[in-house]
C-alpha cells in the first residue's frame, strides 16, 4: 500500500515515515522545507534502509497534488504539514490560517476527485481550550481556544466533518496529541525547532547541552502538585505508531474517528525537569517567571478509546522521552 505523508520531513511525520517503511508501506512526501530540512531523506534512509519519493513543495500547489495523485496510486494520507508555533500564530493569523486551512481544503479536494478517502489528521489536545474536566476524553467539549494554531485545529476538525457528512466513504481519522516529546533512539531524527524554543522539552535540552543559560519555568502558583504546569508529555515514537494504528482503522472502516494519543498520565515542570536531570545526569538551571499568557495549569489524557478501538497505547516511559530527547541534541551537536 502507499501512504501519500504530507510534512513528512517534519518532526512528527519523519518518525511517522520511518514508522511506515518498517512496516513495509511505500512512502510519498510532499513537504516545503519551512520546518525541516532536506537531508531528513538520508537520515529515513539510514534508519530503515528504504527510499522514499519526495516533492519539495507546498501542499496548496494543486497541479503538484494533481501530478502525485496521477504518478501514484495513493491509498491513505497521513496530513501533518502545518504552521504549529503558537505565539507566532498570534502574531501571523493570516499566514496560519492560510497555510493550514488552505493545505487541507486542496488535499481533501484532491483525494475526492481521485476516489482516495482515507485521511489520517494530526489534530491536537488544544482543541480542548481550558479543559471541562479530567482526564480529558474525546466526547469532551472542545473550543476556548487560545490562538490562531488551536483555533486552525478545530476547524479543520469541523471541515473534516462536513467533508465526511458530504461524502460518507470519506474517513477521517482525527487523532489529538497532547505533548510529543523525545526522537528516534538513533538521535538521527528528532525535534529541530528554528530558533529559540517555544516548547519545554526542547528548551531543556539547549539547557542541559550548555547552548542556552537557564529555563524560565512560566508560573509557579497554578493549582497543581507543585505550582507548576502539568501536561502529558508522549513519545514521538509511540505518536507515530498510534498513526499507524489509525491507518489501519481507516482501511478497514467507513466513518470519522476522533482519538486521544498520550499516555494518561501528567507531569509538572519542575518534575520534567527533576526527571531529566536524573535521567542523563546533567544539570538544568530554571528560575521561575511569570505565567506565559494562553497557558493552563493541567492538561492529560484519558487514552483508553485509542486502546480499545486501534489497540494501541503509549509503551515508552518518561526515561526513554529524556533519554532520547538528550541522545538526539548531543548527537546534532556532534557534527
Ligand atoms: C509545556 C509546559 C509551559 C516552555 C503547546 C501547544 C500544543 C503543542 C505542544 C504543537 C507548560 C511550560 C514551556 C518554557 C516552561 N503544539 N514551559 N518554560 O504549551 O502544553 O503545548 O505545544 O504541536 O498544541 O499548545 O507545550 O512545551 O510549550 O509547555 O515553563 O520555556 O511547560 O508553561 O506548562 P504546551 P509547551
Amino acid at each position: 500500500m502507499k501512504i501519500l505523508v504530507t510534512g513528512g520531513l517534519g518532526y512528527i511525520g519523519s518518525h511517522a515515515v520511518v514508522e511506515l517503511l518498517n512496516e513495509n508501506y511505500d512512502v510519498v512526501v510532499i513537504d516545503d522545507l519551512s520546518n525541516s530540512s532536506r537531508d531528513i531523506v538520508d537520515k529515513i534512509k539510514e534508519i530503515t534502509g528504504k527510499d522514499i519519493v519526495f516533492y519539495e513543495n507546498d501542499v496548496r500547489d494543486e497541479a503538484v497534488l494533481e501530478e502525485i495523485f496521477t504518478k501514484h496510486k495513493i491509498d491513505a494520507v497521513m496530513h501533518f504539514a502545518g504552521y504549529k508555533a503558537v505565539g507566532e500564530s498570534v502574531q501571523k493569523p493570516i499566514l496560519y490560517y492560510e497555510n493550514n486551512l488552505g493545505s487541507t481544503l486542496s488535499l481533501c479536494k484532491k483525494m475526492l476527485e481521485h476516489e482516495c478517502y482515507k485521511f489520517i489528521f494530526s489534530s491536537s489536545a488544544t482543541v480542548y481550550g481550558d479543559p471541562e474536566r479530567l482526564p480529558l476524553t474525546e466526547d469532551c467539549r472542545v473550543g476556548g481556544t487560545t490562538n490562531p494554531y488551536g483555533t486552525s485545529k478545530l476547524m479543520i476538525e469541523r471541515i473534516l466533518s462536513d467533508i465526511h457528512i458530504a461524502n460518507p466513504k470519506f474517513t477521517p481519522v482525527i487523532l489529538r496529541y497532547f505533548n510529543p516529546i523525545g526522537a528516534h533512539k538513533t538521535g538521527l531524527i528528532g525535534e529541530k525547532p528554528n530558533g529559540i524554543p517555544n516548547n519545554l522539552m526542547p528548551y531543556i535540552v539547549r539547557v542541559a547541552s550548555g547552548e542556552l543559560e537557564i529555563l524560565s519555568i512560566f508560573g509557579n502558583d497554578y493549582d497543581t502538585k507543585d505550582g507548576t504546569g502539568v501536561r502529558d508529555y508522549i513519545h514521538v515514537v509511540d505518536l507515530a505508531k498510534g498513526h499507524l494504528s489509525a491507518l489501519k482503522k481507516a482501511m478497514n472502516d467507513e466513518g470519522i474517528f476522533y482519538y486521544n494519543l498520550g499516555t494518561g498520565t501528567g507531569y509538572s515542570v519542575l518534575e520534567m525537569v527533576q526527571n531529566f536531570e536524573k535521567v542523563n545526569g546533567v544539570k538544568v538551571p530554571y528560575k521561575m517567571v511569570d505565567r506565559r499568557p494562553g497557558d493552563i495549569a493541567s492538561c492529560y489524557s484519558d487514552a483508553s478509546k485509542a486502546y480499545e478501538e486501534l489497540g494501541w497505547k503509549a509503551e515508552l516511559g518518561l526515561e526513554d522521552m529524556m533519554r532520547d530527547s538528550y541522545n538526539f541534541i548531543l548527537k546534532q551537536n556532534e557534527k
